[in-house]
Protein backbone atom coordinates (compact mmCIF):
# COMPACT_ATOMS: atom_id res chain seq x y z
CA UNK A 1 0.00 0.00 0.00
CA UNK A 2 1.40 3.01 -0.50
CA UNK A 3 2.49 5.47 2.20
CA UNK A 4 1.15 8.41 0.61
CA UNK A 5 -1.70 10.34 2.71
CA UNK A 6 -5.21 10.10 2.41
CA UNK A 7 -7.10 11.70 -0.11
CA UNK A 8 -9.28 14.35 1.40
CA UNK A 9 -13.40 14.81 0.64
CA UNK A 10 -15.47 17.06 1.41
CA UNK A 11 -19.35 15.90 0.95
CA UNK A 12 -22.01 18.20 -0.02
CA UNK A 13 -25.71 16.74 0.78
CA UNK A 14 -26.55 13.50 3.18
CA UNK A 15 -29.43 12.31 2.12
CA UNK A 16 -30.10 8.89 -0.08
CA UNK A 17 -26.86 8.88 -1.94
CA UNK A 18 -24.93 11.03 0.38
CA UNK A 19 -25.78 8.56 3.18
CA UNK A 20 -25.17 5.39 0.95
CA UNK A 21 -21.57 6.82 -0.12
CA UNK A 22 -20.48 7.17 3.30
CA UNK A 23 -21.41 3.81 3.73
CA UNK A 24 -20.10 2.63 1.03
CA UNK A 25 -16.89 3.81 1.63
CA UNK A 26 -16.58 2.80 4.57
CA UNK A 27 -18.37 -0.88 4.62
CA UNK A 28 -15.40 -1.38 1.46
CA UNK A 29 -12.45 1.23 2.75
CA UNK A 30 -10.10 -1.44 3.25
CA UNK A 31 -10.66 -2.96 -0.63
CA UNK A 32 -11.28 0.86 -1.98
CA UNK A 33 -7.85 1.82 -0.79
CA UNK A 34 -6.81 -1.16 -2.20
CA UNK A 35 -7.72 -0.50 -5.42
CA UNK A 36 -7.27 3.35 -5.44
CA UNK A 37 -3.55 2.95 -3.88
CA UNK A 38 -4.57 5.42 -1.47
CA UNK A 39 -7.48 5.77 1.38
CA UNK A 40 -10.11 8.15 0.62
CA UNK A 41 -11.18 9.99 3.72
CA UNK A 42 -14.45 12.26 4.42
CA UNK A 43 -13.41 15.12 6.06
CA UNK A 44 -16.22 17.15 6.21
CA UNK A 45 -20.06 17.38 5.25
CA UNK A 46 -23.23 19.54 4.76
CA UNK A 47 -26.42 19.50 4.93
CA UNK A 48 -29.51 21.86 5.33
CA UNK A 49 -30.59 20.64 8.92
CA UNK A 50 -27.97 19.45 11.19
CA UNK A 51 -30.08 18.02 13.48
CA UNK A 52 -32.64 15.85 11.15
CA UNK A 53 -31.96 12.50 13.08
CA UNK A 54 -29.97 10.18 10.23
CA UNK A 55 -29.43 6.25 9.68
CA UNK A 56 -26.01 6.91 8.66
CA UNK A 57 -22.92 7.57 11.25
CA UNK A 58 -21.17 10.65 11.14
CA UNK A 59 -18.50 10.84 13.19
CA UNK A 60 -14.95 12.17 13.10
CA UNK A 61 -16.73 14.26 10.37
CA UNK A 62 -16.91 17.99 10.71
CA UNK A 63 -20.77 19.26 9.73
CA UNK A 64 -21.79 22.57 7.90
CA UNK A 65 -25.42 23.79 7.19
CA UNK A 66 -23.28 26.14 4.66
CA UNK A 67 -22.30 24.38 1.83
CA UNK A 68 -20.26 26.32 0.97
CA UNK A 69 -17.58 26.06 4.18
CA UNK A 70 -17.22 22.46 2.79
CA UNK A 71 -16.49 23.88 -0.74
CA UNK A 72 -13.30 26.62 0.65
CA UNK A 73 -12.44 23.72 3.42
CA UNK A 74 -7.89 23.92 2.53
CA UNK A 75 -7.85 20.34 3.63
CA UNK A 76 -9.93 18.72 0.81
CA UNK A 77 -8.98 17.70 -2.48
CA UNK A 78 -12.05 16.40 -3.73
CA UNK A 79 -15.73 17.97 -3.74
CA UNK A 80 -18.42 15.46 -3.92
CA UNK A 81 -21.91 17.29 -4.80
CA UNK A 82 -24.57 15.12 -4.00
CA UNK A 83 -27.35 17.98 -3.46
CA UNK A 84 -28.88 18.18 -6.52
CA UNK A 85 -30.72 20.09 -8.35
CA UNK A 86 -29.70 23.54 -10.08
CA UNK A 87 -28.73 26.18 -7.90
CA UNK A 88 -26.76 26.37 -5.38
CA UNK A 89 -25.23 23.52 -6.65
CA UNK A 90 -23.52 24.49 -9.67
CA UNK A 91 -22.13 28.07 -7.96
CA UNK A 92 -20.60 25.27 -5.37
CA UNK A 93 -19.32 23.24 -8.36
CA UNK A 94 -17.81 26.22 -9.93
CA UNK A 95 -16.46 27.53 -6.55
CA UNK A 96 -14.60 24.60 -5.99
CA UNK A 97 -13.21 23.80 -9.51
CA UNK A 98 -11.54 27.37 -8.66
CA UNK A 99 -10.31 26.21 -5.91
CA UNK A 100 -8.34 23.54 -7.68
CA UNK A 101 -10.93 20.55 -6.52
CA UNK A 102 -11.88 17.84 -8.25
CA UNK A 103 -14.99 17.40 -8.54
CA UNK A 104 -17.74 14.01 -8.69
CA UNK A 105 -21.39 14.44 -9.30
CA UNK A 106 -24.51 12.57 -9.75
CA UNK A 107 -26.71 15.47 -10.65
CA UNK A 108 -27.58 14.95 -13.94
CA UNK A 109 -29.83 18.33 -14.06
CA UNK A 110 -26.62 20.12 -13.34
CA UNK A 111 -24.28 18.39 -16.16
CA UNK A 112 -27.16 18.35 -18.69
CA UNK A 113 -28.01 21.92 -18.39
CA UNK A 114 -24.52 23.69 -17.57
CA UNK A 115 -22.21 20.85 -17.90
CA UNK A 116 -20.34 22.44 -21.12
CA UNK A 117 -19.76 25.48 -18.62
CA UNK A 118 -18.32 23.09 -15.73
CA UNK A 119 -16.01 20.77 -18.09
CA UNK A 120 -14.73 24.49 -19.93
CA UNK A 121 -13.75 25.40 -16.21
CA UNK A 122 -12.09 21.95 -15.27
CA UNK A 123 -10.48 21.59 -18.27
CA UNK A 124 -8.82 24.98 -17.91
CA UNK A 125 -7.70 24.63 -14.38
CA UNK A 126 -6.32 20.91 -15.32
CA UNK A 127 -9.12 18.89 -13.30
CA UNK A 128 -11.52 16.11 -13.05
CA UNK A 129 -15.71 16.34 -13.27
CA UNK A 130 -16.35 13.00 -12.88
CA UNK A 131 -21.00 11.82 -13.27
CA UNK A 132 -21.06 8.10 -13.34
CA UNK A 133 -23.58 7.90 -10.69
CA UNK A 134 -26.17 10.74 -13.19
CA UNK A 135 -27.13 8.21 -15.27
CA UNK A 136 -28.64 5.07 -14.32
CA UNK A 137 -27.51 4.70 -10.80
CA UNK A 138 -25.48 1.60 -10.25
CA UNK A 139 -24.73 0.70 -13.75
CA UNK A 140 -21.15 1.56 -15.58
CA UNK A 141 -22.90 3.51 -18.75
CA UNK A 142 -20.40 6.33 -18.80
CA UNK A 143 -17.32 4.25 -18.41
CA UNK A 144 -17.77 1.60 -21.08
CA UNK A 145 -19.67 4.76 -23.45
CA UNK A 146 -16.26 6.57 -23.21
CA UNK A 147 -14.15 3.99 -22.68
CA UNK A 148 -14.96 0.66 -23.37
CA UNK A 149 -16.76 1.39 -26.66
CA UNK A 150 -14.19 4.16 -27.39
CA UNK A 151 -13.45 2.29 -31.38
CA UNK A 152 -16.86 2.38 -32.35
CA UNK A 153 -19.24 4.39 -34.33
CA UNK A 154 -22.29 4.33 -32.20
CA UNK A 155 -25.18 3.85 -34.63
CA UNK A 156 -27.93 4.27 -31.74
CA UNK A 157 -28.90 3.89 -28.23
CA UNK A 158 -31.77 3.31 -26.16
CA UNK A 159 -32.74 3.08 -22.58
CA UNK A 160 -34.44 2.96 -19.60
CA UNK A 161 -32.98 5.54 -17.84
CA UNK A 162 -35.28 6.24 -15.69
CA UNK A 163 -36.07 3.98 -12.51
CA UNK A 164 -39.07 5.94 -10.85
CA UNK A 165 -40.88 5.50 -14.12
CA UNK A 166 -39.99 1.81 -14.53
CA UNK A 167 -40.97 1.32 -11.37
CA UNK A 168 -44.44 2.59 -12.06
CA UNK A 169 -44.94 1.44 -15.74
CA UNK A 170 -43.92 -2.36 -14.13
CA UNK A 171 -46.31 -2.48 -10.88
CA UNK A 172 -48.89 -1.28 -13.24
CA UNK A 173 -48.62 -3.82 -15.60
CA UNK A 174 -47.95 -6.40 -12.60
CA UNK A 175 -50.61 -5.92 -10.55
CA UNK A 176 -52.61 -2.63 -12.08
CA UNK A 177 -51.74 -1.00 -8.97
CA UNK A 178 -52.85 2.97 -8.67
CA UNK A 179 -50.12 5.70 -9.81
CA UNK A 180 -50.15 7.69 -7.43
CA UNK A 181 -49.64 4.86 -4.49
CA UNK A 182 -46.59 2.96 -6.60
CA UNK A 183 -45.11 7.17 -6.94
CA UNK A 184 -45.54 7.12 -3.55
CA UNK A 185 -43.54 3.79 -2.44
CA UNK A 186 -40.93 4.82 -4.60
CA UNK A 187 -40.40 8.44 -3.40
CA UNK A 188 -40.61 6.32 -0.27
CA UNK A 189 -37.58 4.43 -1.22
CA UNK A 190 -35.53 7.17 -2.44
CA UNK A 191 -36.15 6.41 -5.87
CA UNK A 192 -37.74 9.62 -7.03
CA UNK A 193 -36.09 13.18 -7.52
CA UNK A 194 -36.83 15.87 -5.07
CA UNK A 195 -39.60 16.65 -7.61
CA UNK A 196 -41.27 13.85 -8.72
CA UNK A 197 -42.79 15.38 -11.50
CA UNK A 198 -39.12 15.52 -12.60
CA UNK A 199 -39.65 11.53 -12.86
CA UNK A 200 -42.91 11.07 -14.38
CA UNK A 201 -42.95 14.01 -17.07
CA UNK A 202 -39.79 12.32 -18.81
CA UNK A 203 -37.44 15.46 -17.59
CA UNK A 204 -34.88 13.52 -16.18
CA UNK A 205 -35.01 10.81 -18.55
CA UNK A 206 -34.17 13.73 -20.74
CA UNK A 207 -31.18 14.58 -18.71
CA UNK A 208 -29.49 11.55 -18.82
CA UNK A 209 -30.15 11.13 -22.67
CA UNK A 210 -28.72 14.71 -23.23
CA UNK A 211 -25.52 12.90 -21.24
CA UNK A 212 -25.73 9.97 -23.03
CA UNK A 213 -26.07 11.54 -26.45
CA UNK A 214 -22.91 13.99 -26.07
CA UNK A 215 -21.03 10.63 -25.19
CA UNK A 216 -22.19 8.65 -28.42
CA UNK A 217 -21.78 11.30 -31.09
CA UNK A 218 -19.34 13.83 -29.96
CA UNK A 219 -21.96 16.62 -30.17
CA UNK A 220 -22.30 18.73 -27.21
CA UNK A 221 -24.64 18.87 -24.44
CA UNK A 222 -28.22 20.29 -25.44
CA UNK A 223 -31.20 19.36 -23.30
CA UNK A 224 -33.60 21.80 -25.00
CA UNK A 225 -33.21 20.00 -28.00
CA UNK A 226 -34.40 16.71 -26.63
CA UNK A 227 -38.37 15.69 -26.66
CA UNK A 228 -39.74 14.99 -23.72
CA UNK A 229 -42.91 13.17 -22.68
CA UNK A 230 -43.63 11.80 -19.40
CA UNK A 231 -46.18 8.94 -18.65
CA UNK A 232 -48.94 10.60 -17.09
CA UNK A 233 -50.71 9.41 -19.96
CA UNK A 234 -50.41 5.99 -19.84
CA UNK A 235 -53.31 4.26 -18.91
CA UNK A 236 -53.96 0.19 -17.39
CA UNK A 237 -55.60 -0.30 -20.51
CA UNK A 238 -52.91 0.79 -22.52
CA UNK A 239 -50.83 -1.51 -21.13
CA UNK A 240 -53.15 -4.36 -21.18
CA UNK A 241 -53.99 -4.17 -24.91
CA UNK A 242 -50.30 -3.74 -25.53
CA UNK A 243 -49.67 -6.75 -23.22
CA UNK A 244 -52.26 -8.83 -25.83
CA UNK A 245 -50.64 -7.38 -28.78
CA UNK A 246 -47.36 -9.18 -27.63
CA UNK A 247 -45.79 -5.70 -26.26
CA UNK A 248 -44.51 -4.00 -23.06
CA UNK A 249 -44.91 -0.12 -22.67
CA UNK A 250 -41.45 1.29 -21.07
CA UNK A 251 -40.76 4.47 -20.98
CA UNK A 252 -37.40 5.46 -23.48
CA UNK A 253 -34.76 7.91 -24.42
CA UNK A 254 -33.89 7.20 -27.55
CA UNK A 255 -30.65 8.56 -29.68
CA UNK A 256 -30.15 7.92 -33.08
CA UNK A 257 -27.92 8.77 -36.11
CA UNK A 258 -29.71 9.60 -39.12
CA UNK A 259 -28.14 10.80 -42.47
CA UNK A 260 -30.41 14.26 -41.91
CA UNK A 261 -28.88 14.64 -38.27
CA UNK A 262 -29.73 13.18 -34.95
CA UNK A 263 -32.64 12.37 -33.55
CA UNK A 264 -32.91 12.32 -29.54
CA UNK A 265 -36.71 11.84 -27.63
CA UNK A 266 -37.72 10.32 -24.58
CA UNK A 267 -41.13 9.00 -24.40
CA UNK A 268 -43.21 6.04 -23.56
CA UNK A 269 -42.56 3.25 -26.38
CA UNK A 270 -44.37 -0.28 -27.39
CA UNK A 271 -41.49 -2.80 -27.05
CA UNK A 272 -41.75 -6.64 -28.49
CA UNK A 273 -42.34 -8.87 -25.32
CA UNK A 274 -39.28 -10.66 -26.17
CA UNK A 275 -36.96 -7.86 -26.64
CA UNK A 276 -34.14 -7.33 -23.45
CA UNK A 277 -35.52 -3.77 -22.83
CA UNK A 278 -39.32 -5.06 -22.27
CA UNK A 279 -37.94 -7.38 -19.48
CA UNK A 280 -36.17 -4.78 -17.26
CA UNK A 281 -39.12 -3.98 -14.35
CA UNK A 282 -39.38 -2.23 -11.64
CA UNK A 283 -36.04 0.21 -10.62
CA UNK A 284 -34.12 -1.58 -12.54
CA UNK A 285 -32.60 0.67 -15.87
CA UNK A 286 -31.31 -0.94 -18.98
CA UNK A 287 -29.33 0.44 -21.97
CA UNK A 288 -28.95 -0.81 -25.53
CA UNK A 289 -26.05 0.87 -27.47
CA UNK A 290 -25.75 0.04 -31.22
CA UNK A 291 -22.21 0.13 -31.88
CA UNK A 292 -20.76 -0.98 -35.36
CA UNK A 293 -17.93 -3.22 -34.28
CA UNK A 294 -19.02 -4.55 -31.05
CA UNK A 295 -22.91 -4.62 -32.36
CA UNK A 296 -25.34 -4.78 -29.62
CA UNK A 297 -24.05 -4.30 -25.92
CA UNK A 298 -26.97 -3.69 -23.38
CA UNK A 299 -26.34 -2.69 -19.73
CA UNK A 300 -28.34 -3.85 -16.89
CA UNK A 301 -28.68 -2.94 -13.27
CA UNK A 302 -30.58 -0.71 -10.25
CA UNK A 303 -31.17 2.65 -11.59
CA UNK A 304 -31.26 4.63 -8.26
CA UNK A 305 -31.24 3.81 -4.59
CA UNK A 306 -28.92 4.25 -1.87
CA UNK A 307 -25.82 1.98 -2.22
CA UNK A 308 -26.16 1.43 -6.26
CA UNK A 309 -25.99 5.17 -6.88
CA UNK A 310 -23.37 5.21 -4.64
CA UNK A 311 -21.43 2.33 -5.99
CA UNK A 312 -20.69 5.24 -8.86
CA UNK A 313 -19.92 7.67 -6.67
CA UNK A 314 -16.87 5.94 -5.43
CA UNK A 315 -16.15 4.20 -8.88
CA UNK A 316 -15.28 7.94 -9.98
CA UNK A 317 -13.63 8.48 -6.68
CA UNK A 318 -11.45 5.96 -7.37
CA UNK A 319 -10.95 6.90 -10.89
CA UNK A 320 -9.59 10.56 -9.67
CA UNK A 321 -7.65 9.51 -7.18
CA UNK A 322 -5.90 7.14 -9.61
CA UNK A 323 -5.74 10.24 -12.08
CA UNK A 324 -4.25 12.85 -9.72
CA UNK A 325 -0.84 11.68 -11.01
CA UNK A 326 -1.85 11.67 -14.47
CA UNK A 327 -1.10 14.51 -16.69
CA UNK A 328 -4.31 16.34 -17.36
CA UNK A 329 -3.76 16.15 -21.01
CA UNK A 330 -3.83 11.95 -21.20
CA UNK A 331 -7.07 11.77 -19.42
CA UNK A 332 -10.46 10.55 -20.18
CA UNK A 333 -12.10 13.41 -21.65
CA UNK A 334 -14.91 14.55 -19.82
CA UNK A 335 -17.36 13.74 -22.62
CA UNK A 336 -15.61 11.09 -24.37
CA UNK A 337 -13.96 13.15 -27.53
CA UNK A 338 -11.48 15.53 -27.21
CA UNK A 339 -13.23 18.68 -27.10
CA UNK A 340 -11.73 20.42 -29.64
CA UNK A 341 -13.38 17.75 -31.95
CA UNK A 342 -16.84 18.27 -30.87
CA UNK A 343 -19.24 18.31 -33.93
CA UNK A 344 -22.60 20.12 -34.34
CA UNK A 345 -24.63 17.92 -36.71
CA UNK A 346 -28.50 19.04 -36.54
CA UNK A 347 -30.75 17.80 -33.98
CA UNK A 348 -34.14 16.83 -35.99
CA UNK A 349 -36.74 18.27 -34.91
CA UNK A 350 -39.30 14.98 -33.72
CA UNK A 351 -41.66 15.67 -36.26
CA UNK A 352 -38.83 14.07 -39.31
CA UNK A 353 -38.08 10.66 -36.87
CA UNK A 354 -40.11 7.84 -37.84
CA UNK A 355 -41.66 5.56 -35.56
CA UNK A 356 -44.18 2.80 -35.91
CA UNK A 357 -47.27 3.58 -34.04
CA UNK A 358 -50.11 2.22 -31.36
CA UNK A 359 -53.20 3.89 -31.84
CA UNK A 360 -56.46 3.80 -28.96
CA UNK A 361 -59.26 5.61 -30.15
CA UNK A 362 -63.01 5.71 -28.60
CA UNK A 363 -65.35 4.60 -31.87
CA UNK A 364 -69.25 4.99 -31.65
CA UNK A 365 -70.27 1.77 -32.28
CA UNK A 366 -71.75 2.22 -35.78
CA UNK A 367 -71.08 0.91 -39.86
CA UNK A 368 -68.56 2.39 -41.57
CA UNK A 369 -66.42 3.71 -38.81
CA UNK A 370 -63.53 1.63 -39.44
CA UNK A 371 -63.25 2.21 -42.55
CA UNK A 372 -63.46 6.29 -42.59
CA UNK A 373 -60.58 5.49 -40.16
CA UNK A 374 -58.21 3.39 -42.02
CA UNK A 375 -59.51 5.34 -45.42
CA UNK A 376 -57.47 8.21 -43.57
CA UNK A 377 -54.62 6.00 -42.75
CA UNK A 378 -54.44 5.01 -45.82
CA UNK A 379 -54.33 8.14 -47.68
CA UNK A 380 -51.64 9.50 -45.00
CA UNK A 381 -49.62 7.19 -46.61
CA UNK A 382 -49.75 5.01 -43.30
CA UNK A 383 -49.84 0.90 -43.48
CA UNK A 384 -51.54 -0.78 -40.80
CA UNK A 385 -50.40 -4.03 -39.23
CA UNK A 386 -52.74 -5.09 -36.69
CA UNK A 387 -56.28 -3.67 -35.34
CA UNK A 388 -57.98 -4.62 -32.39
CA UNK A 389 -61.73 -4.17 -31.76
CA UNK A 390 -62.24 -4.00 -28.08
CA UNK A 391 -65.40 -5.33 -25.75
CA UNK A 392 -67.66 -2.13 -25.58
CA UNK A 393 -68.13 -0.88 -21.96
CA UNK A 394 -71.64 -2.05 -20.81
CA UNK A 395 -73.28 1.52 -20.07
CA UNK A 396 -71.23 3.20 -23.36
CA UNK A 397 -72.20 2.98 -26.77
CA UNK A 398 -68.82 3.23 -27.71
CA UNK A 399 -66.14 0.86 -28.79
CA UNK A 400 -62.21 1.15 -28.04
CA UNK A 401 -60.19 0.08 -31.13
CA UNK A 402 -56.38 -0.68 -31.03
CA UNK A 403 -54.80 0.13 -34.65
CA UNK A 404 -50.86 -1.23 -34.55
CA UNK A 405 -48.98 0.70 -37.81
CA UNK A 406 -46.07 0.56 -39.93
CA UNK A 407 -43.28 2.81 -39.51
CA UNK A 408 -44.13 6.12 -40.27
CA UNK A 409 -42.92 9.81 -40.34
CA UNK A 410 -44.50 11.78 -37.08
CA UNK A 411 -45.37 14.82 -39.09
CA UNK A 412 -47.48 12.72 -41.62
CA UNK A 413 -49.31 10.63 -38.15
CA UNK A 414 -49.92 14.47 -36.86
CA UNK A 415 -51.89 14.69 -39.79
CA UNK A 416 -53.49 11.66 -40.29
CA UNK A 417 -54.12 11.97 -36.61
CA UNK A 418 -55.92 15.54 -36.46
CA UNK A 419 -58.26 14.44 -39.50
CA UNK A 420 -59.38 11.20 -37.30
CA UNK A 421 -60.14 13.18 -34.37
CA UNK A 422 -62.53 15.34 -36.28
CA UNK A 423 -64.67 12.50 -37.47
CA UNK A 424 -68.05 12.75 -35.75
CA UNK A 425 -67.71 9.10 -34.61
CA UNK A 426 -64.73 9.71 -33.01
CA UNK A 427 -65.53 10.05 -28.86
CA UNK A 428 -62.13 11.49 -27.44
CA UNK A 429 -58.60 11.99 -28.56
CA UNK A 430 -56.45 9.41 -29.98
CA UNK A 431 -54.05 7.71 -27.53
CA UNK A 432 -50.81 7.77 -29.70
CA UNK A 433 -48.03 5.63 -28.38
CA UNK A 434 -44.40 5.23 -30.42
CA UNK A 435 -43.35 1.40 -31.11
CA UNK A 436 -39.64 0.57 -31.79
CA UNK A 437 -38.57 -3.11 -32.20
CA UNK A 438 -35.02 -2.38 -31.12
CA UNK A 439 -33.62 -4.27 -33.29
P1 LIG B 1 -31.79 13.85 -1.16
O1 LIG B 1 -32.89 14.83 -1.24
O2 LIG B 1 -32.03 12.56 -0.49
O3 LIG B 1 -30.53 14.54 -0.46
C1 LIG B 1 -30.10 15.84 -0.76
C2 LIG B 1 -29.12 16.31 0.32
O4 LIG B 1 -28.67 17.62 -0.01
C3 LIG B 1 -29.71 16.40 1.71
O5 LIG B 1 -28.78 16.02 2.69
C4 LIG B 1 -30.08 17.88 1.85
O6 LIG B 1 -30.01 18.34 3.20
C5 LIG B 1 -28.99 18.53 1.03
N1 LIG B 1 -29.49 19.75 0.38
C6 LIG B 1 -30.59 19.89 -0.37
N2 LIG B 1 -30.72 21.15 -0.80
C7 LIG B 1 -29.66 21.81 -0.34
C8 LIG B 1 -29.24 23.16 -0.42
N3 LIG B 1 -29.94 24.08 -1.11
N4 LIG B 1 -28.09 23.52 0.19
C9 LIG B 1 -27.39 22.61 0.89
N5 LIG B 1 -27.74 21.31 1.02
C10 LIG B 1 -28.87 20.93 0.41
O7 LIG B 1 -31.30 13.62 -2.66
P2 LIG B 1 -30.61 12.32 -3.27
O8 LIG B 1 -29.55 11.85 -2.39
O9 LIG B 1 -31.68 11.38 -3.70
O10 LIG B 1 -30.01 12.92 -4.62
C11 LIG B 1 -28.77 13.60 -4.64
C12 LIG B 1 -28.33 13.74 -6.09
O11 LIG B 1 -28.12 12.44 -6.63
C13 LIG B 1 -29.34 14.42 -7.02
O12 LIG B 1 -28.64 15.14 -8.01
C14 LIG B 1 -30.06 13.24 -7.66
O13 LIG B 1 -30.62 13.55 -8.90
C15 LIG B 1 -28.89 12.29 -7.82
N6 LIG B 1 -29.24 10.89 -7.95
C16 LIG B 1 -30.10 10.31 -7.07
C17 LIG B 1 -30.39 8.97 -7.13
C18 LIG B 1 -31.30 8.30 -6.19
O14 LIG B 1 -31.57 7.10 -6.35
N7 LIG B 1 -31.81 8.99 -5.17
C19 LIG B 1 -29.77 8.14 -8.19
C20 LIG B 1 -28.86 8.85 -9.07
C21 LIG B 1 -28.61 10.18 -8.95
P3 LIG B 1 -31.06 17.78 4.30
O15 LIG B 1 -30.72 16.32 4.47
O16 LIG B 1 -30.79 18.55 5.54
O17 LIG B 1 -32.42 17.99 3.71
N1 LIG C 1 -35.04 9.78 -9.88
C1 LIG C 1 -34.08 9.03 -10.63
C2 LIG C 1 -34.72 7.78 -11.18
C3 LIG C 1 -32.90 8.69 -9.76
O1 LIG C 1 -35.82 7.43 -10.71
O2 LIG C 1 -34.17 7.16 -12.07
C4 LIG C 1 -31.77 8.03 -10.51
O3 LIG C 1 -31.16 8.91 -11.40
Amino acid sequence: MSTLPPVRIGLLGLGTVGGGTLTVLRRNAALIAARAGRRIEVVCASARDLNRPRAIDTAGIDLYADPRQVVDDPRIDVLVELIGGIEPARELVLRALANGKHVVTANKALIALHGNEIFEAARARGLVVAFEAAVAGGIPVIKVMREALAGNDIQWLAGIINGTCNFILSAMSDAGSDFGEVLAEAQRLGYAEADPSFDIDGIDAAHKLTILASLAFGIPLQFDRVHVEGIRNISADDVTYADRLGYRIKHLGIARQQERGIELRVHPTLVPARAPLANVNGVMNAVMVNADAAGPVVLFGAGAGALPTASSVVADLVDVVRALTTDSENRVPHLAFQPDTMDQPPILPIGETETAYYLRLLAADEPGVLADVTRILADSGISIEAIMQLEQDADSASVPVVILTHKVQEKAMNAATARIEALSSIRAPLNRIRVENLA
